[in-house]
């Protein structure tokens, strides 16, 4: 049996990586407005990882016979302004999805939770590649600029990104 308060926190996490998908989903839309399609299939298979990342702990929170409750999902923006503006705003969903991580951690551990524990940590390395990703193509657009061939040269690279488990 898991504590309530644990129960409360990855009910929390489970709504925060659902936020993450529906705001991937929210810059993949806007992607497709600004006709750039392969950056557009990025964000998607980015929110196709953030609802794994969500089921990974709802299935856990099943498995310690707890509840499931979810709860509301913030509204996404809509506009990012620039190409950079949309990789400045997911870097930073990034990072505070890690500090949500490490303070889930941090009270598994204040509460002796193992299973927990060791459940997070996949999670603690995940957000460390996440992190990294996210900030290598940040850089990325920074260098390419106003530069529209480098920018449609971006665009098919990132187009050509294969969801996990269907190789590089
Ligand atoms: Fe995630
Ligand atoms: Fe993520």
């Amino acid at each position: 049996m898991i504590s309530p308060s644990i129960e409360a926190a990855i009910n929390r996490q489970i709504n925060h990586e659902i936020a993450a998908a529906y705001n991937y989903l929210a810059i993949s839309a806007w992607f497709e407005q600004q006709n750039l399609p392969g950056f557009a299939a990025w964000f998607m298979i980015q929110r196709s990882e953030e609802l794994e990342h969500a089921m990974r702990l709802y299935n856990y929170l099943l498995d310690r016979d707890g509840s499931v409750a979810l709860g509301a999902v913030e509204q996404p923006r809509g506009d990012y302004g620039d190409i950079k503006g949309a990789f400045e705003a997911a870097l930073a969903m990034e990072k505070a999805n890690t500090a949500a991580i490490n303070e889930l951690y941090k009270q598994a551990k204040d509460e002796d939770d193992f299973a927990t524990l060791s459940h997070l940590q996949w999670f603690l390395d995940e957000q460390v590649e996440e992190e990294k990703i996210m900030g290598e193509s940040l850089a990325m657009v920074e260098l390419a600029g106003n530069d529209s061939s480098a920018i449609l040269m971006l665009n098919e690279k990132f187009g050509a990104r294969k969801p996990e488990g269907e190789g590089a």
